[in-house]
């Protein structure tokens, strides 16, 4: 086995359409290129157990469009520890894997960093529905889940329209807005409230009595769930406006589902760019989808900074919606 490298991946935090798809592009190119490759299972709760297994060209067969991850995946609140990251450290070191790709999101790439100070070979992989990571235009399951969303939402607005009633669509986003902004021009909503621009109720109450004078008898609202509670905000347009609403929490059905053909192409060429880093012996990078191109970045830019809002779509959004 010497001078074969033993690589692991795991996937990390919430699942994110396209997860298989980079997992796959990992193991097979990894193999391809001679490494052997461990999938660990449930993420770093998986790895301090030692949930470790090698994975076979066979392993990742029919899963390059399957939506979830076939790895499993959790939150640890053990990998928040020292202990637990030692303890991570000391599984990797048993198996004798010194590079590790970790699939996830900002709370992930966390996790990553400690194994890096260890000395570990780390290299991350963007993977959130969130689309809220530094350093990339795109994480994987973003595009799948904002599609998703503007497919609900527009049979939402059929019953709205039939019925003539203001609907409160609330859509994923803790602490981003992205979903709600991307779905939310793509759909035509005519108010988007997001967790980082403060609004004003009665502002939104006022366009909606001026577009019912118009003639407009019904709205989508889409609300980030950072942004407030659904059930609040569709009361408080109620008593406001007097508009009868409806409310509909989208919630993880956002999640699931096929990876859309930019995920599955934007997964594959960053789990194959993982393994490109890794025979290059670099660490602490990051894949990045920029300009339509894949490219290797530092994972401390990446890392706790998140993408900045894009304040330009969502005052077009505004303009668009008068
Ligand atoms: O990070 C992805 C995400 O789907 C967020 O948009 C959402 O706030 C959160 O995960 C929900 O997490 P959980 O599935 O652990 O409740």
């Amino acid at each position: 086995m010497s001078g074969i490298k033993r690589i692991g991946v795991l996937t990390s935090g919430g699942d994110a359409p396209g997860m298989n798809a980079a997992l796959r592009a990992v193991v097979r190119k990894g193999i391809y290129h001679g490494l052997v490759v461990y999938g660990i299972n449930r993420g770093y709760e998986g790895l301090i157990h030692g949930e470790i297994q090698e994975m076979s060209l066979g392993s990742v067969a029919d899963i390059v469009l399957r939506g979830g991850t076939i790895l499993k995946t959790a939150r640890s609140a053990e990998m928040r520890t020292v202990e637990g990251q030692l303890k991570a450290t000391e599984q990797l070191h048993k198996s004798q894997i010194d590079a590790l790709v970790v699939i996830g999101g900002d709370g992930s790439f966390r996790g990553a960093q400690t194994l890096a100070a260890q000395g570990l070979q780390i290299v991350g992989i963007p993977g959130t529905i969130d689309n809220d990571i530094a350093g990339t235009d795109l994480t994987i399951g973003f595009d799948t889940a904002t599609n998703t969303v503007v497919d609900a939402v527009s049979k939402i607005r059929d019953t709205a329209s039939s019925h003539e009633r203001t609907f409160i669509v609330e859509v994923m986003g803790r602490d981003c807005g992205n979903i709600a902004l991307q779905a939310g021009i793509a759909c035509g909503a005519e108010s988007i409230l997001v967790p980082e621009i403060p609004y004003d109720l009665d502002e939104i109450s006022d366009k909606l009595k001026r577009g019912h004078q118009r003639g407009k008898n019904h709205s989508i609202i889409l609300v980030a769930e950072g942004a407030g509670s659904a059930f609040q905000i569709g009361e408080e347009l109620r008593s406001r406006s007097g508009f009868e609403t409806r409310i509909t929490i989208l919630g993880h059905l956002q999640r699931g589902g096929n990876p859309s053909a930019l995920d599955a192409m934007i997964a594959a060429g960053m789990g194959g760019k993982a393994i490109e880093i890794i025979l290059a012996h670099e660490t602490s990078k990051m894949t990045a989808y920029v300009n339509q191109v894949i490219i290797s970045t530092s994972l401390d830019a990446a890392y706790g900074k998140g993408r900045p809002f894009n304040r330009e779509l969502y005052d077009l959004a505004n303009e668009l919606s008068i």
